[in-house]
Formats: structure tokens, sequence, C-alpha cells
């Protein structure tokens, strides 16, 4: 079988990352979403265990995707995890550009390939960025993100403004 890797911050998981994670799940039967870890550069809004803890519930309905964290180069997580290639999701052609130059990098330094999947038309969009943006300040983000992810932004309001950390 083949097992692939879903490397990303998610910071929260969206509806546009779920998208690939489903897409990757039907297209090659075996995924490892690997929230990755960087030390130097703090989480924009989640720890990692919330990423993970929200990544897992809402993959929950797919057996074939394990939800797994990683400190360092995704190179290394692929060799880590002994998976065949990376999957990438693409939204536009500002996503290619970049992803072009990290997919050829790392075949370059480890000969790991990366396959990319566009997202959803309907969802191309959404950003995590955005979807922070948004809940920081008591925003509604119910149409960007699985229902797990809108609950725990939810429960983090105090007073109809969202926790800002
Ligand atoms: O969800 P994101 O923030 O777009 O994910 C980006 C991520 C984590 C996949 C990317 O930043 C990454 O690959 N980080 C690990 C460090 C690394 O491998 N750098 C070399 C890239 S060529």
């Amino acid at each position: 079988m083949t097992t692939v890797l879903c490397p990303g911050s998610f910071d929260p998981l969206h509806l546009g990352h779920l998208d690939v994670i489903e897409q990757a799940a039907a297209l090659f039967g075996s995924v490892i979403v690997a929230t990755m870890h960087n030390p130097a550069k703090p989480s924009g809004m989640f720890s990692l265990d919330e990423r993970m803890e929200l990544i897992r519930a809402s993959v929950a309905h797919l057996p074939e995707v394990k939800v797994e964290s990683f400190a360092g180069l995704v190179v290394d997580a692929a060799k880590a995890f002994g998976v065949d290639f990376l999957v990438k999701g693409l939204r536009t052609a500002g996503d290619f550009e970049i992803e072009q130059q990290m997919a050829q990098t790392n075949f370059a330094v480890a000969e790991v390939r990366t396959v990319f999947l566009p997202c959803a038309p309907g969802l191309s969009y959404v950003s995590s960025q955005f979807v922070r943006e948004i809940a920081r300040h008591g925003g509604d983000v119910r149409n960007l993100v699985p229902l797990p992810v809108a609950e725990h932004l939810a429960n983090r309001t105090v007073g109809g403004r969202s926790e800002q950390r």
C-alpha cells in the first residue's frame, strides 16, 4: 500500500486542508498528517497538542489517516515515517510557485518526491492566517473550518472576543 505524508502547520486545520487529506486518503490509501513543530517559530494561535487534537477530531471519519508531530525538516519526517512521497495541496498559482521550489529542493537534498493536489475550487480562498485573524476578533469561521475546530474556537471565546495568544 502507498503511504503519503501531508505536512503542515495546521494552525488551525481548515476545510481546504481537510479536502486535500480526504483526496489523499481516497487516492493513496494511507495518509500520515505531520503536524510540524518549529521551536524557533512559535505557533500563531494553537499549541502543537491542540492542533493535533483538532486534526484527529476532524479526520475521525478517515481510519486510514494517522496524525503525528515532527520537529525538523519535512524530508526527515518523510524518512522517519517511512512514507512513499509527500502530498501538498495547491490553492492558487502563488502556492504553486512556493511549493514547486520546496518540492524541487526536497528532491535535490533527500530524493523525497512531492505530489500536488489542487484543492476543491470552492475552498481556494481559505487560509489559516485569515481563520486566526477572524477568530481573534470574535468573527464567525464556521464556513472555513471543520466542526471540531469551530467548536474549539467558540469555547475559547471570552466575553464575545476570542482569547489573544
Ligand atoms: O502549513 P504550512 O505552514 O504552509 O506548512 C509549511 C511546512 C511546515 C510544510 C514547511 O514550512 C516546511 O516544510 N517546514 C519544515 C522545514 C523544512 O523542511 N524546510 C525545508 C523546505 S524546502
